[in-house]
């Protein structure tokens, strides 16, 4: 497979999707051109209370320095109005979201009027407990329907939700609370996953004696453990709801009001509240859900991220629901009880578009292909991969097994920060080449740029840098405007910096490459390479921690650590095992370190400073081409790190 490969788009799909080729360009050029124009049209997708008369104004401080960035500043809205409200007259009985348990035999279906009398019930609770529009709520829950209902009872009542996946550790989320001051968690009992038990309360529980901005604490009863309950604190979500008015008045929110805040990592320092406001972020997120997927009204939608991730807000929660969509959600594993289970609950629930990662297909792609031709899949029609590059072999095998060779697959590059879809093919529009996102969506201006900034033309691969804004994209980071500024608009000055590398090919099509930060993606999570060290230094024993990145056939990526232990301390394989443990509970399961080498020294620069490009080439066993030792400290150091790589 080159990248010349070109998967035509049928002229079967092509004629009967929304967007085709010609209507792709011309909307592009359109958003180009004008895109006050075009933004004041799409921005009628979604249900306003003051339609915005300003669209666009935004200063990447190219000039100025300073970064703002606005769209439909005087518009007037409420989220959960264009996401439950508007479609009750239309669509009231239809289902907005089937649930597919971590059990197979339980399921349920919640319809668009029963979803809007949750929301309100669980808005009217809230507001009784004294949360008001501005406050921040933390929501720390299992991929249950509450978790829906939880963001749109915040967004009803102006609260900003930030929601903390439910894998991390008590510490993690102590200082995600601690950090936007949350006045109230949401959370569960216990989460479910693969027929295991997450205790999700005991953590809370445990996290909460270090945040005290937090006055209560609703539990929904999910598992139906035994937790504590601390009186007066902690509510069980059915005392707290079940008796409140089933209707609620919608808060009116500014469009630049705050919508949410997402946590997520970088090269360094904590993590980072990315934040996201109302008006442009749901017209971004009805707008990309509408376009890339090919939406049509009656469709099943399963996308099967995690509400703790921005995929779950956007393509779970914000974007099908504006669309008046049915939005699956699953709170299983892909191999529990089988490896079949993704392709046995399209079936069960006649799934027409199916959004994963690239991990999941290359771990069931292990499996092989019985456990797929099993099944019928006949429902399916669009299928989407998200999160990390798609290598071809694995988009190959998605194409060819899963969708039997009729569904296109939209590979869809985009970020926490961006909060949607920004490169995509367009199903009816865009030829595919498996392991490239292809083309920008309209709006989007993407450029490649060498490491001092010059723009690349043509053929090149480069930085990825976006020129121009788009309605979805992230206002400020959370509390320090100043540190937004400087990690997205101060490496190369007047555009947004992505962290990602990419190339692009003759047809002018993107290949994302992968970070060029120290920013890793372990099976889809972003996680900073810093959190893992400083998460090991914290040990009693060890002297000095550096984190890479090494290649992993499932996750994409893995955790690779050097360690140096303090004088006196020994390696063993019982204190390894002690560090994986510890960093677990340090930030949670998805941090645990594949690999773990001791290392006596590390390579450093006469300053001080680590050498991460030859650890990487260590990890990645590319020891015949570590390049320019000669400015280290002590090139000792790397000759003895080769020769005990851990493999
Ligand atoms: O490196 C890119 C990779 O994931 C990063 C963003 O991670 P996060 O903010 O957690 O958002 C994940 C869900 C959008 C990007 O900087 N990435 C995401 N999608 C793709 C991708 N890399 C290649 N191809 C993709 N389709």
């Amino acid at each position: 497979m080159t990248e010349t490969t070109l998967i035509a788009v049928k002229p079967e799909i092509a004629a009967r999707a929304q967007v085709d080729e010609a209507g792709y360009k011309a909307m592009y050029q359109a958003a180009a051109q004008d895109p006050d124009a075009f933004w004041a049209k799409e921005a009628q997708r979604i249900a306003w209370m003051q339609a915005p008369k300003i669209i666009k104004n935004v200063d990447f401080g190219g000039t100025s320095g300073k970064v703002s960035i606005k769209w439909f500043e005087d518009g007037v809205l409420n989220a959960s109005v264009s996401c439950l409200d508007r479609h009750l007259a239309t669509r009231g009985d239809q289902v907005a979201i089937i649930w597919e348990g971590d059990d197979p035999s339980s399921d349920a279906k919640v319809t668009y009027k029963e979803l809007h009398a949750r929301v309100c019930q669980l808005a009217n609770a809230m507001r009784g407990l004294g949360v008001q529009k501005g406050d921040r709520v933390c929501i720390y829950l299992p991929m249950i329907v509450e978790a829906a209902v939880a963001m749109l009872a915040c967004a009803r009542i102006g609260a900003v939700h930030s929601i903390v996946f439910g894998g991390f550790s008590p510490d993690s989320l102590a200082s995600r609370i601690q950090d936007s001051d949350c006045v109230l968690l949401i959370t569960a009992d216990e989460g479910r996953r693969g027929g295991r038990k997450v205790p999700l309360k005991a953590n809370a529980d445990e996290a909460l004696k270090t945040c005290p901005s937090i006055r209560h604490v609703i539990v929904a009863r999910n598992t139906g453990g035994a937790v504590e309950m601390m009186p007066e604190r902690d509510h069980w979500w059915s005392d707290a709801c079940d008796t409140q008015p089933e209707t609620a008045e919608p808060e009116k929110m500014n469009a630049e009001d705050p919508l949410f805040i997402l946590y997520t990592s970088g090269s360094t320092g904590k993590p980072k509240g990315v934040l996201h406001t109302t008006g442009g972020y749901m017209v971004w997120a009805s707008f990309t859900h509408q376009n890339v997927f090919d939406y049509r009204d009656g469709e099943i939608y399963w996308c099967t991220a995690d509400v703790g991730w921005v995929t779950g807000h956007t393509y779970i929660v914000y974007g099908p629901l504006a669309n008046g969509a049915t939005t699956l959600m699953f709170e299983g594993v892909p191999n529990y009880p089988t490896v079949s289970r993704f392709w046995e609950v399209i079936d069960k629930h006649q799934v027409a578009i199916f959004y994963t990662a690239p991990t999941a297909i290359r771990a069931l792609m292990r499996e092989g292909e019985a456990p797929v031709k099993k099944t019928s899949r006949k429902s399916l029609r669009i299928l989407g991969s998200v999160g990390e590059p798609i290598n071809p072999e694995a988009w190959l095998w998605y194409y060819r097994n899963v969708g039997d060779e009729r569904c296109p697959i939209v590979d869809t590059w985009w970020q926490t920060e961006t909060g949607g879809i920004l490169i995509s093919p367009l199903p009816g529009a865009i030829a595919q080449k498996p392991g490239s996102a292809t083309l920008p969506l309209p709006g989007v201006k993407p450029a490649l740029v060498d490491n001092d900034g010059a723009v690349l033309e043509g053929a090149a691969e480069g930085n990825l840098v976006l020129l121009d804004s788009w309605p979805g994209q992230m206002r400020t980071v959370y509390g320090d405007h100043e540190r937004f500024v400087q990690t997205y608009f101060s490496t190369f000055k007047g555009t947004y910096f992505t962290g990602d590398g990419a190339r692009r090919d003759a047809d002018g099509y993107y290949w994302i490459t992968g970070r060029v930060d120290d920013v890793i993606n372990v099976a889809g999570h972003r996680m900073g390479t810093a959190e893992v060290e400083s998460a090991l230094v914290a040990h009693p024993k060890v002297a000095e921690a550096a984190v890479v990145g090494m290649p992993h056939d499932i996750k994409g990526q893995g955790i690779y650590a050097y360690v140096t232990l303090k004088t006196g301390e020994e390696p063993s394989e019982a204190l390894r095992k002690e560090l994986v443990a510890w960093v677990r509970k340090e930030i949670g399961p998805i941090a645990s370190p594949d690999a773990i080498q001791w290392a006596p020294g590390l390579p450093k620069t006469r300053s001080g400073k680590i050498m991460r490009r030859i650890l990487r080439k260590i990890a990645a066993n590319e020891t015949e081409a570590l390049g320019d030792t000669s400015t280290l400290a002590d090139p000792g150091v790397v000759q003895d790190l080769v020769e005990n790589r851990v493999r």
